[in-house]
């Protein structure tokens, strides 16, 4: 069975993999037997060094994803050096909390740019590349829950995340004839920095989204979504195509946390 979760011999991009989520995914296909290519905007040397330490190859770019016309120079770079790309993690993105009218465009557009179109066109490069080295790859694209469910003072965040679900549904439909798959995974709530720069009572904030995660435990690790990850990237996840995985401890499944009001557990047995 492990086999067919196994990406030994594979060649990963991960974006967005100088920490957080970003730098989990890597080390967690690097354990799974992947080669890693990581992108992100600093320089993800801690990364590396844990790709690294664990007998695996790993190239680092630093790159700025929001400079559209850079990716596909990028993407030709990334293939010419580090040799045919079997899966593409599109996981970089910004968060930024502000009301609806505080939003500028340049704002609006740089969300748009980091979330929904460099995860657009580096897959559209990426996918030439894997269809020409006649690759069954895989694009795994780190979607949110804010992509299926808006969440006030996010309004350019939810935008390009529910952007970012459907052109997972396109990408699946239009490389599925080559073999290629094209899958999302949405976290919940995870702890990592994403959240730092927001101007608000974050623990507040926090406490309040808390109360929303029915499992056990609250918030999610990073390493809660490697998993996720590693099968759509594998083997077995070959006939998944333009879903989402949602990994958010509950949190969409229920509607209000009423539970709390409700008298406590009795077991019947
Ligand atoms: N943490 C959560 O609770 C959560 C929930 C749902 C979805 N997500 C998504 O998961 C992904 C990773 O989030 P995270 O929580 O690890 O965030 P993070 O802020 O900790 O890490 C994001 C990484 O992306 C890089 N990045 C940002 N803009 C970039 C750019 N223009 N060019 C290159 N690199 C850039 C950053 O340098 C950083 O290393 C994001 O797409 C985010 O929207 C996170």
């Amino acid at each position: 069975m492990s086999a067919s979760f196994s990406l030994s011999g594979r060649t990963v991009v991960v974006t967005g993999a100088a920490r957080g989520l970003g730098a989990a995914f890597a080390t967690g296909l690097a354990e799974a037997g992947a080669d890693l290519v990581l992108v992100d905007r600093t320089e993800p040397a801690e990364t590396a060094a844990a790709v690294i330490s664990l007998g695996r190859r790993c190239r680092s770019y630093v790159a700025d994803l929001a400079e559209t016309p850079e990716l596909a120079p990028l993407v030709d770079t990334i293939r010419r050096e580090a040799g045919p790309i079997h899966v593409l993690v599109n996981n970089a993105g910004v968060a930024r909390l502000e009301q609806f009218n505080e939003i500028t465009p340049a704002g609006w557009r740089e969300v748009m740019a980091v979330n929904a179109e460099a995860p657009f066109f580096l897959a559209q490069r990426v996918a030439e590349h894997m269809i020409a080295d006649g690759i069954e790859g895989r694009i795994v694209n780190i979607s949110s829950k804010n992509g299926l469910v808006a969440e006030a003072g996010l309004a350019h965040y939810n935008a390009s995340k529910a952007a970012l679900e459907l052109i997972t549904k396109s990408l699946a439909a239009e490389l599925g004839p080559h073999g290629i798959t094209c899958n999302a995974v949405a976290p919940g709530m995870i702890e990592t920095p994403i959240a730092d720069d927001f101007d608000v009572d974050l623990a507040g904030l926090f406490e309040a989204w808390r109360a929303r995660i029915p499992l056990r435990g609250g918030f999610g690790r990073p390493e809660d979504c490697v998993g996720a990850v590693v099968y759509l990237a594998s083997d077995a996840g070959r006939y998944v195509t333009g879903t989402t995985l949602l990994v958010d401890g509950g949190a969409l499944a229920d509607q209000l946390p009423r539970l709390r009001f409700l008298p406590p557990y009795r077991s019947s047995l």
